[in-house]
């Protein structure tokens, strides 16, 4: 499809980031969400969840023949050995993934990951072909002291590998503060960092750059979905606990129709 600059429109991506929710029972879920999507036109946007990678295998079942695809929410950057409780990209792959996010604040903050250890991680998992979706984002801190631009900048810059296929890669800005709080930025905010995350790309990537999907993530829901996708260079969503109840991740869905 094309806009009304010329240039093709980039395809919109709902993502439901289910975290460290979900039991097999959850099938039910994903099986509710698989039966409205029938009749969504298939163009409109994709549509990935990312469910535990518990999951991951016995989910590959349900979608099979859906517009559903799968992501892990992590994967290391070694291909196998000594790394008890880890998971290989080629394993995420093989349990049904297609796509892998990396970089998560909570991995950030949680498991001190750094900008180069997301860059390992993304260099392994597309070495096995995998999509990335990477996420950074600014603390409460950083905004307020007026360093938002700074810091995801610099998280761009560091975490992606070279080499990367425009349409394998996906970068969702999450700032801290608005992940699972109810707080948004305004659309304006939003706007300023997806603007600048653009330049960034095109600068580095060249035309290229246009074609990486940039979407927002923290505290989407059906009731602001429709405002925040149509902000310039928001080309969808990640979506936490809103994604856990397939009616509710229908309607943001459906903001994308
Ligand atoms: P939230 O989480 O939608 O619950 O704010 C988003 C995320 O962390 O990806």
């Amino acid at each position: 499809m094309m806009s009304r600059s010329g240039r093709a429109r980039l395809k919109t991506l709902i993502a439901g980031n289910w975290k460290m929710n979900g039991l097999l029972k959850s099938r039910s879920e994903l099986r509710r969400l698989a039966s409205y999507l029938i009749d969504f036109p298939s163009s409109a946007c994709d549509v990935v969840i990312c469910p535990p990678a518990t999951l991951l295998h016995s989910f590959r079942a349900e979608i099979t023949g859906r517009r559903i695809s799968l992501a892990a929410q992590d994967c290391h950057a070694d291909e196998g050995g000594a790394h008890t409780g880890d998971i290989s990209a080629a394993m995420v792959k093989d349990a049904g993934a297609k796509w892998v996010v990396l970089g998560h604040s909570e991995r950030r903050v949680d498991h001190g990951e750094t900008d180069g250890v997301v860059r390992a991680k993304a260099a392994a998992a597309a070495a096995q072909g995998l999509g990335l979706i990477i996420c950074l984002g600014e603390s409460k801190r950083e905004r307020a002291a007026n360093k938002t631009l700074r810091i995801v900048g610099r998280q761009l810059a560091g975490s992606i590998p070279r080499g990367i296929q425009p349409k394998k890669l996906v970068i969702a800005y999450e700032p801290l503060w608005a992940i699972g709080s109810g707080r948004t930025p305004t659309l304006d905010q939003i706007a300023q960092v997806h603007g600048f995350l653009r330049n960034k790309l095109t600068a580095a990537m060249g035309d290229q750059g246009a074609q990486v999907r940039l979407l927002y993530g923290g505290s989407v829901k059906p009731s602001n979905a429709a405002e925040i996708l149509a902000v310039p260079h928001v080309n969808g969503a990640l979506v936490g606990g809103a994604s856990l109840k397939a009616g509710d991740f229908w309607q943001i869905i459906k903001a994308c129709g």
